[in-house]
């Protein structure tokens, strides 16, 4: 059968009504393992607003942290990165986890925000530590790998390490926030780039208004 949301989850998907009306994928998404990853790109809000949007009552969320996330986070978020209850952090160093192999994948892993630095380490096959590795193995293993790159201007580097992850079937989720939805706050923005990475996970969401979708 050809499904035809691409976004949806091929492995780990349970129909409610075992038939498509139109061209609406009808599917209920099962629990997922999701592992966020969070490095030194300015943008540490993003990481901190798919943490509060991501249910770990529906999901296994596992966090890892570079050691510059650490760095950015300070500057940007005066409180610190909140981590909801169940959500499981780890060290960057120890490849004993569980998505360090591919035996055991997790489902997807979004890098968010993601530097040039990490993004061009997973483009090459870098696997030194355990975020990398886990880039690696997600990839290999043909699991969702979303990278939410921030930074400009773009160099040459930046665009073919792109175009290399494109390639290897990653996908590329840009920190650029949307201005059409009538966001008053920063978190407003934020959110519209969050709702794109949750909609990518095929978790359902109302984070950010949709185009031409009337307001509740
Ligand atoms: C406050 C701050 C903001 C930064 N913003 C960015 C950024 O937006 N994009 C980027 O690629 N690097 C940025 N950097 C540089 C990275 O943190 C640096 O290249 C680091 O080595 C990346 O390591 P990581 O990829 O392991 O996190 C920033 C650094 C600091 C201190």
């Amino acid at each position: 059968m050809n499904f035809p949301d691409s976004s949806c989850f091929a492995a780990r998907r349970e129909l409610v009504c075992g038939s498509f009306l139109g061209h609406t994928c009808r599917e209920r998404i099962k629990h997922l393992k999701i592992l966020v990853a969070i490095t030194g790109a300015s943008g540490s809000l993003y990481a901190q607003r798919l943490l509060d949007n991501l249910d770990p009552a529906a999901h296994e969320i596992h966090v890892v942290l570079s050691n510059y996330a650490q760095q950015v986070i300070a500057t940007e978020l005066p409180d610190g990165l909140k981590f909801p209850a169940d959500v499981k952090p780890h060290g960057l160093k120890s490849m004993n986890l569980p998505f360090a192999s591919g035996s055991n994948p997790p489902d997807a892993m979004v890098v968010i925000p993601c530097t040039m630095g990490t993004l061009g380490r997973i483009a090459h096959g870098y696997s030194e530590d355990v975020l990398l590795r886990a880039a690696d193995v997600v990839l290999k293993e043909k699991r969702k790998l979303i990278l939410v790159p921030r930074e400009m201007p773009l160099s040459l580097v930046h665009v073919k390490n792109f175009e290399l992850l494109l390639l290897a079937g990653a996908t590329l989720i840009p920190a650029n926030p949307s201005f059409y939805s009538g966001a008053k706050t920063i978190t407003d923005l934020v959110d519209t780039v969050v709702a794109r990475v949750l909609d990518h996970l095929g978790i359902a969401n109302k984070l950010a208004p949709r185009w031409a979708e009337e307001r509740e």
